[in-house]
């Protein structure tokens, strides 16, 4: 009898552990799938050599002013690109290079881009005065907690919006050029200015710790 009620219990047990893991594995395979988009990453792994020269083969650049793509939101990856085609967003070689993709590509290229293992930080960098903007924003300055746009940990808010891009894990000094040019009004595609309002105010010692702190989550 007792046998047989030990036997139940490890039976319920392995079945609710089964239960939970195959629940984790389907969010996890859902949530790729949102950040992936439509596109055909298999294909777009040759289409975007060009683009892997410069963001690594796997979306993790070499060089700390070229941003990392690897688990971006392949539509804020899009959005960029047509930022860049346009002219919303400026900076000459990406303008160029933005310009080389046709309509047919743009799917692939950032689904390959957006299927790679996201970025990643050590842990390490920044200072309290950065975690504390980024956890809670400063109410006095109207500088709302970056977090409550780009998640906790600094990777947006898939699996439901894409609007918000992967900041955590980001080289620190990308991130710093990004915030400075968000400050200066020099980057303005973001919707609605949200970006510029919440730099508007930031110190250059505030620029350089929340990179720090970013770059590490
Ligand atoms: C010669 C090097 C180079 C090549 C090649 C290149 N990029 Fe870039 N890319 C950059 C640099 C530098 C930036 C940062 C631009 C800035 O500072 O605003 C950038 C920025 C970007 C961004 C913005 C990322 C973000 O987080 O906002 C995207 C998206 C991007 N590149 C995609 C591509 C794609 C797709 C290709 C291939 C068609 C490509 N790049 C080719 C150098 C390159
Ligand atoms: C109200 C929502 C919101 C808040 C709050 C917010 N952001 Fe953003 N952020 C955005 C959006 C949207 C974008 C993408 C803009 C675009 O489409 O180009 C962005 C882009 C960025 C980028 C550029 C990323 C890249 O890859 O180029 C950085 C860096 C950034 N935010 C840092 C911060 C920091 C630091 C804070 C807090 C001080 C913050 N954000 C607060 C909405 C927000």
């Amino acid at each position: 009898m007792i046998r047989t009620q030990y036997y139940i219990a490890i039976c319920l047990i392995s079945a609710s552990l089964l239960v939970a893991t195959t629940a984790y594995a389907s969010a996890s395979v859902n949530e790729v799938k949102q950040r992936i988009g439509n596109g055909n990453p298999v294909a777009g792994k040759s289409k975007s050599e060009l683009c892997q020269g410069c963001h690594g083969e796997f979306g993790l650049s070499a060089e700390d002013l070229i941003p990392n793509l690897a688990g971006q939101y392949a539509s804020y990856i899009a959005k960029q690109l047509r930022n860049f085609q346009s002219g919303a967003r400026k900076h000459e070689i990406m303008s160029a290079m933005a310009k080389t993709i046709s309509d047919a590509e743009l799917n692939d290229i950032t689904a390959y881009f957006a299927s790679q293992k996201k970025m990643q930080g050590n842990g390490k960098g920044g200072n309290a005065v950065a975690k504390n903007l980024f956890l809670h924003g400063d109410a006095k300055r109207d500088i709302p907690a970056c977090a409550s746009c780009h998640g906790v940990n600094g990777k947006g808010q898939a699996p439901n919006v894409a609007t918000y891009p992967v900041i955590g894990g980001q080289h620190k000094a990308y991130l710093h050029a990004q915030l400075a040019h968000w400050r200066d009004g020099e980057r303005s595609n973001s919707p609605n200015g949200m970006m510029n309002k919440v730099a508007k105010t930031l110190t250059d010692a505030e620029i350089e710790a929340l990179a720090g702190y970013l770059s590490g989550l």
